[in-house]
């Protein structure tokens, strides 16, 4: 019998070696874009998927507050940039499959499922180049500590598809546009071409993972007939811990569909050292 894409979805979550789980995700939206392709949609079907994704035994995972400090001088602290990279990007390879399983009950248009395919596929790929970066440094996911928070966001939004999307793409995936310049900034005063090269495909292809989430949370406003900026404003403020931080990439977020009254208004603006 045909799997369905949630039950594609719920295999994916509960694999845990970050290889095999990009591998099982990569070869899980081959067939959904090949069906896709050949004019045949597989069934989205509904599944129930674990309230966490299953993970590797290692790295530990520890508060945010007792990970380690990096200093991307060395090359032991460009391995830490990496690590946590890699940590990130299976947690997005997680995040958008589990969008797709939590949410079977919805009924979206079928271009949803294939943007968080394709973007659960990208990521895939994301966290094999970081990791065969790592490996050439000398050392492995898993070799360091990682953030212990990273699935909160997924556990606070798991009944609130328009939260989950607020959260998820638009707030920590533009998280993402924000920060990756100045990564790349590093890895090419440091001559580590492969990971510079690496970074840029990551950064371009997040663009993409950002505008679907921009997308689609203005498709369920106009179906709603809710105000946009307005009920982001409130589902950032449930279900998000703290303000948003500037410098904002206005460029790449507006690229994505995020204008600047989306997310300066949830920004800490008191200046840096008090009042
Ligand atoms: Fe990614
Ligand atoms: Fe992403």
């Amino acid at each position: 019998m045909t799997q369905t894409l949630t039950e594609m979805a719920v295999e994916v979550l509960t694999t845990a070696d970050g290889r095999e789980k990009t591998a099982l995700s990569h070869k899980h939206a081959a067939t959904w874009f090949a069906a896709r392709k050949a004019g045949e949609t597989l069934p989205v079907g509904t599944a129930t998927p674990p309230l966490q994704p299953a993970r590797p035994d290692k790295p530990e995972l520890l508060d945010p507050r007792d990970v380690p400090r990096r200093r991307p001088g060395s090359p032991a602290g460009r391995i830490a940039i990496l690590h946590a990279v890699a940590h990130i990007e299976l947690n997005a390879v997680d995040l958008h499959w589990d969008i797709i399983a939590r949410f079977g009950h919805v009924p979206m248009p079928i271009g949803f499922y294939d943007d968080w395919v394709k973007s659960a596929d990208e990521e895939s790929k994301h966290y094999n180049l970081i990791c065969d970066c790592l490996e050439k440094m000398g050392s492995h996911y898993g070799a360091l500590p990682a953030h212990a928070g990273m699935w909160r966001a997924a556990e606070d939004t798991a009944e609130d598809l328009m939260g989950r999307l607020a959260v998820v793409p638009m707030v920590l995936e533009a998280r993402g546009l924000d920060v990756t310049p100045g990564m790349i900034t590093i890895f090419e005063k440091a001559k580590e071409t492969d990971t510079v090269e690496a970074l840029k495909l990551i950064y371009a292809e997040e663009v993409g993972h950002v505008a679907y989430g921009s997308k689609w949370f203005h498709f369920l406003c106009g179906r709603h007939d809710l105000d946009p900026k307005d009920v982001f404003h409130d589902l950032v403020r449930t279900y998000f811990h703290g303000f948003l931080k500037p410098p904002f990439n206005e460029e790449k977020r507006a690229e994505a569909g995020l204008p600047p009254d989306f997310y300066w208004p949830l920004a800490d603006q008191t200046p840096p050292n008090g009042r």
